[in-house]
């Protein structure tokens, strides 16, 4: 009884943890930040220049700007235009109406936000630097072409199975 328990505790144990790791990388292997956090896109006194200090994005990332759609917007614009709150020739215009706007950083560069109606006068403009993901610690040499999503993923991967080691000893123990 003992024995058979043994048994059928450890594959069931990783068919679980084979989904919990299909579940989990894409979780992980990109960051979906809220642009200022908890107090979101706004003109109430929050430097967005503070906000993206220490945080480190990397491709595949996403921003995502949560603000009053009946006031701001979202605009992306060159260097220039981001120094000095030029808002008539946006790169790119991200308002989509809602007021929840998300924005893909699939390129490694540097981007800049402002919101247009003045605002970014006031301090409503963002600059954040796109990186390759670091190669993950104890990893192999990565071979040309590995995806970011590997990369990061597989710093994931190693955690699981740590956690189905413990999960598996504690299972013996019964
Ligand atoms: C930004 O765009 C403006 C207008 O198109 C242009 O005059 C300026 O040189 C550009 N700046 C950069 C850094 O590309
Ligand atoms: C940006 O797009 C929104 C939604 O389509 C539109 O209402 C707004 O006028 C545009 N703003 C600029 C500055 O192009
Ligand atoms: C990045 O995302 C934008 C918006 O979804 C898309 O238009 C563009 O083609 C993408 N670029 C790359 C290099 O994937
Ligand atoms: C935000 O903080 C940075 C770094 O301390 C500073 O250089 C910048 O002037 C501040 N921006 C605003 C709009 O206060």
């Amino acid at each position: 009884m003992e024995q058979q328990r043994k048994g059928m505790a450890s594959p069931a144990a990783l068919a679980m943890l084979a989904c919990a790791v299909l579940v989990m990388i894409p979780a992980v292997s990109s960051v979906r930040y809220i642009v200022g956090s908890n107090m979101g896109w706004t003109n109430n006194n929050v430097n967005y220049t503070i906000w993206a200090q220490g945080k480190h994005f990397y491709n595949g990332d996403w921003l995502f700007f949560v603000y009053d759609r009946n006031q701001m917007n979202v605009l992306e614009v060159n260097k220039t235009d981001y120094e000095n709150c030029i808002s008539d020739h946006p790169l790119h215009n991200w308002t989509t109406g809602a007021g929840r706007d998300v924005v893909p950083l699939n390129v490694t560069r540097k981007y800049y936000f402002i919101s247009g109606k003045g605002f970014c006068y006031g301090g409503m403009k963002l600059a954040v630097l796109v990186e390759n993901p670091p190669p993950p610690p104890v990893a192999a040499p990565i071979k040309s072409g590995a995806s970011t999503y590997t990369l990061r993923g597989q710093i994931v991967i190693p955690a699981v199975f740590a956690i189905a080691a413990v999960w598996d000893s504690f299972l013996r123990v019964w």
